[in-house]
């Protein structure tokens, strides 16, 4: 059990950087005081700390660090303590041009203040280890300290001389012959072929080289170095503090197209087995003016469960925001109680924590008008304070679902690979082949009718699952399709579609159609791929109505399957759109084209009855009321959240208690607008 598991509060709280204001020694003091004000429990420091406290090179100041943790300490709270290479010191990259990245022009870049070292650099890597070192060294034994918060938001490449070298490495460690590279990347096309490993360098400027497969492989390499460098960092945390857990915070993207997604350019499934709980900064843009607050609150559950997914275990949010994040296009201000509401949701998917950037605005440069605690006006009386306090009251009612886990019988399938591989490709229509985004329409289904649904690698084990959605599983290895059919034999339920089965590990086609495995599980062949411009659609009837079709629709010829709708349009009308085959014990949908969700709620709706797959015990019917549930082995937790400014009401069907009043609850009950309650209900298993 590491100390994180001991901690019995949910973790309030989040980046504090009392460096910004050490020349305002009152600042300190009347922090910790506003902290228990706030019921602020657990504060992140240090994440861009290492000028401040290596102001030279061998230089170390913790005096004002010293003094953080005596404070800290004393009023009860922990300290989760950041490595501080996000942020190299100026000293460093005027000492050391290295440690700078180089761009994929080949144009070194200057210091840039945060996010842009090179993973590969010796000197980089040395000097990140010694102020780790010290800081474990220092700190490792403190009461106060609770876990290590490694660097931060981990992105980018490099092309520097070390970056090709290790890439070359890379690739010789991968293939061992170059005959083999020539074969996986499809040389032979434009003559590329390679004769000696010199002339392996990096996809340099990408998207200049066209070569897929070699496009994939780098961006393999890219996670891996990510990981390499990460795993260096922590060396010395390992040795001198190896109860203390470790993490890194995982990104979401998408925000400028009104996506909200993970971060795709690293693979997080493979990175996530290298931490001790997975933690991500959740920055959704609530209310903005393209969709419901219902839609933005679906997309942001679908990001909680997929890192929920990573390890099936408690995760923390990292960062969030009480109000503005003021790189977003328009920054509007949380309504009264959506603090509230949106910091619930984070629990009720399986984080452990609601954690805030940052906790004092800063007063200037790059983030002044990000949204904090402790606003400029410094005061208590403040709505945004007023609402975090009153929040981290109702979290001293819950501490006993923190560590309580989730009941999970659906999953999506999401491969970041398979996603490079796609969007890398050419053919089809650039702008919609939209992958993750096409598997969120999946889990919105499911996300209205409040059943969980986990968003797994598919070298994830499957048996636990009733259903699995896999659609648009471009690349697909041998050993997937032959997990497939083993889970649809044994009686389990597969969806897919499209785009399903068509390359393997290297983007090399699969030839003579569907590959055989696929054919034999969904009964059909895939014969053509069509792709329809934004503004076309297509049509099918499904159970005598009528639906739409837009972006993708495959030509299939089915074999085995029973055909339950076909195109109305086209060349291909007449020709099947949604089949269903049986395989031993179990079956298998496959969607030939892209959908509505008009469809899917229809489609699903008859899979959720059929494998009774609906919440038995809280009866709600409406979309923007969200009911989640997270279980101890004698407990169910129901967080039930209004998502909308109108007042609501669900059905409680047999008697639960509510957990901060007490009370016991039946029949009817009403939730007032963005009123989030949360009750509890005794089981046996
Ligand atoms: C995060 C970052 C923080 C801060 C925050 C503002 O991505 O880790 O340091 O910049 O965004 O939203």
């Amino acid at each position: 059990m590491t100390k994180l598991d001991k901690e019995q509060r949910f973790l309030h709280g989040g980046d504090y950087n009392p460096d910004q204001w050490l020349a305002d020694p009152d600042v300190l003091q009347e922090d910790i005081e506003l902290m228990e004000e706030a019921k602020i429990n657990t504060v992140t420091v240090g994440v861009f700390s290492w000028y401040a406290l290596e102001p030279s090179e061998g230089e170390f100041v913790f005096d004002w660090l010293d003094d953080v943790f005596e404070k800290v300490d004393k009023m009860g709270g922990k300290i989760i303590l950041a490595t501080p290479s996000g942020g190299r010191p100026q000293w460093l990259s005027e000492k050391y041009p290295e440690v700078n990245r180089t761009d994929a022009y080949g144009q070194k870049h200057h210091h840039g203040f945060r996010h842009n070292h090179c993973y590969s650099s010796p000197i980089y890597r040395e000097k990140v280890q010694r102020i780790n070192r010290k800081l474990a060294e220092r700190y490792g034994k403190h009461p106060a300290l609770l876990m290590w918060h490694i660097s931060n938001e981990y992105s980018g490449e490099c092309w520097c001389d070390y970056c090709q070298e290790n890439w070359q490495k890379w690739v010789k460690n991968k293939y061992q012959h170059l005959d083999k590279v020539n074969e996986a990347w499809w040389m032979n096309f434009w003559g590329s072929r390679y004769s000696d490993w010199s002339q392996v360098t990096p996809p340099s400027p990408l998207g200049e080289t066209k070569v897929h497969g070699m496009d994939l492989d780098w961006k393999r390499f890219v996670t891996d170095r990510t990981i390499d460098f990460y795993q260096a960092e922590i060396e010395p945390l390992r040795e001198l503090t190896p109860d203390i857990p470790v993490t890194t915070n995982f990104m979401a993207e998408g925000h400028d197209n009104h996506d909200f997604i993970p971060l795709e350019g690293l693979d997080y499934g493979k990175f996530a087995k290298y931490v001790d709980i997975v933690s991500w900064d959740s920055y959704p843009d609530w209310h903005n003016n393209y969709e419901s607050l219902a839609e933005t609150a679906m997309k942001s559950a679908y990001v909680h469960d997929q890192y929920w997914s990573l390890k099936h275990k408690p995760f923390l949010v990292m960062e969030s925001t009480p109000s503005e994040v003021n790189w977003h296009q328009f920054n509007k201000s949380k309504r009264p109680g959506v603090h509230m509401l949106t910091s619930f949701q984070q629990l009720a998917h399986g984080s452990d924590s609601t954690l805030y950037f940052q906790w004092r605005k800063s007063r200037g440069n790059s983030e002044k008008f990000h949204g904090a605690v402790i606003g400029h006006d410094q005061s208590a009386e403040n709505r945004v304070f007023k609402e975090v306090a009153e929040y981290g009251a109702r979290l001293e009612n819950l501490t006993e679902i923190k560590g309580s886990g989730k009941d999970v019988r659906v999953a999506i399938l999401f491969d970041w690979e398979s996603n490079w591989a796609l969007k890398r490709g050419g053919g089809f229509g650039r702008p919609t082949r939209k992958y993750p985004q096409t598997l969120q329409e999946h889990y919105a289904v499911f996300w209205e009718k409040d059943i969980a649904v986990d968003i797994v690698p598919s070298s994830h084990s499957l048996e636990n699952y009733d259903l699995v959605i896999a659609p648009m599983l471009y690349l697909m290895t041998e050993e997937t399709m032959a997990k497939l059919e083993e889970y649809v034999k044994a009686g389990g339920c597969l969806i897919s579609s499209y785009f399903t089965g068509m390359v393997n590990e290297n983007d090399l086609l699969y030839l003579g159609g569907l590959p055989e495995p696929l054919q034999k599980i969904f009964g059909l062949d895939v014969k053509e791929l069509d792709t329809l411009y934004p503004e076309e659609t297509n049509s099918f009837v499904y159970n005598e109505e009528q639906f739409s079709i837009h972006d993708y629709s495959a030509v299939v010829s089915v074999e085995r399957g029973e055909v339950l709708a076909s195109y109305q349009e086209e060349f291909y009308s007449g020709s099947p759109v949604v089949v269903r085959n049986t395989l031993e014990q179990g079956e298998a949908y496959f969607l030939a084209a892209r959908t509505e969700r008009d469809f899917l709620r229809v489609f699903y709706s008859e899979l959720i009855e059929k494998l009774e797959l609906a919440n038995t015990l809280i009866d709600n019917h409406d979309p923007e009321v969200s009911v989640q549930k997270r279980r101890t082995k004698d407990t169910e937790y129901y967080f039930i959240m209004n998502f909308s400014d109108k007042e609501k009401s669900v059905g409680i069907k047999s008697a639960v208690k509510d957990m901060e009043s007490n009370e016991m609850l039946e029949g009817l009950l009403a939730l007032k607008g963005y009123e989030v309650r949360i009750v509890a209900k005794n089981v046996q298993i």
